[in-house]
């Protein structure tokens, strides 16, 4: 590639890790709330508050609506919580990872590098003193470094609007594999915004038996249970 190409090449990758959907503040009343300082909920019998950040770090400081969709879900109680070992990929905020821990997962709570200070300071506000031991914030930036976390380690794989990058789509297959134990739940929240994001599952589904299991039509949200398909040699 040329310097010319190489540079345009530099810049729509810096922009498609940065920006979910590019917009001007303001311009879209529906996504204000992004900008809000705090969003406030109540699951699992409490008031909870995240603290926001959009303009400091950007997708991962604010609440997604899958977010929001996925913790009504599993207040729902379709799926066993209690005495799970669960772990959220992409958490931001890590609204979905303390709803979780508040209904008795024991959970790790991921996201890159940049996002960890905010997450676990949010981890922390919102979790009572007695449920903390059951979280864990760390590090796991998808299809990197998979060695530190166990193999199969997981009965529980959390995602909520993690599907939005195409760069990340090998990655991200990749971690949801070798997270998962054979008999591992996955439970992805999306938001279909492009084409593309459908490509997504049609990978996912090549390794996963896949489920769609809610759907809010309000916010547009639609939720899927996964589950690894036997090797290949099995079938
Ligand atoms: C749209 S936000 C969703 C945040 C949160 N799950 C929610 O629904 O409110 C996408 C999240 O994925 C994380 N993310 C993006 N690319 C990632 C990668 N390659 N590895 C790990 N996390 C990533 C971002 O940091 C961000 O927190």
């Amino acid at each position: 590639m040329d310097a010319k190409g190489d540079n345009k090449h530099q810049k729509r990758a810096v922009m498609s890790r940065m920006a979910l959907v590019p917009y001007v503040e303001s311009s879209l009343p529906a996504l204000s709330k992004l900008h809000s300082s705090s969003a406030q909920f109540r699951f699992a019998n409490r008031d909870l508050r995240l603290s926001q950040d959009w303009k400091k770090l950007g997708v991962a400081a604010v609440v997604w609506d899958a977010a929001i969709v996925m913790c009504m879900y599993l207040e729902l109680r379709k799926v066993e919580l209690k005495g799970k070992v669960a772990i959220e990929l992409g958490a931001g905020t890590g609204l979905v990872g303390i709803v979780a821990a508040l209904l008795g997962a024991k959970v790790t709570i991921t996201d890159r590098e940049p996002a960890l200070d905010f997450l676990s300071a949010n981890v922390k506000a919102n979790l009572p003193p007695d449920s903390r031991g059951s979280v864990t914030v760390s590090e796991l930036t998808w299809g990197e470094s998979l060695e530190l976390y166990p193999a199969g380690g997981f009965d529980l794989v959390l995602g909520a609007d993690i599907v939005y990058l195409e760069d990340t789509f090998v990655p991200l297959l990749q971690t949801l594999e070798h997270l998962c134990s054979d008999t591992a739940l996955l439970l992805l929240a999306c938001k279909i915004r492009y084409e593309r994001d459908t490509n997504f599952l049609s990978m996912l589904k090549q390794r996963f038996s896949v489920e769609e299991v809610y759907y809010d039509k309000q916010r547009d949200i639609h939720i899927y249970k996964a589950w690894k398909l036997p090797p290949r040699g099995d079938l």
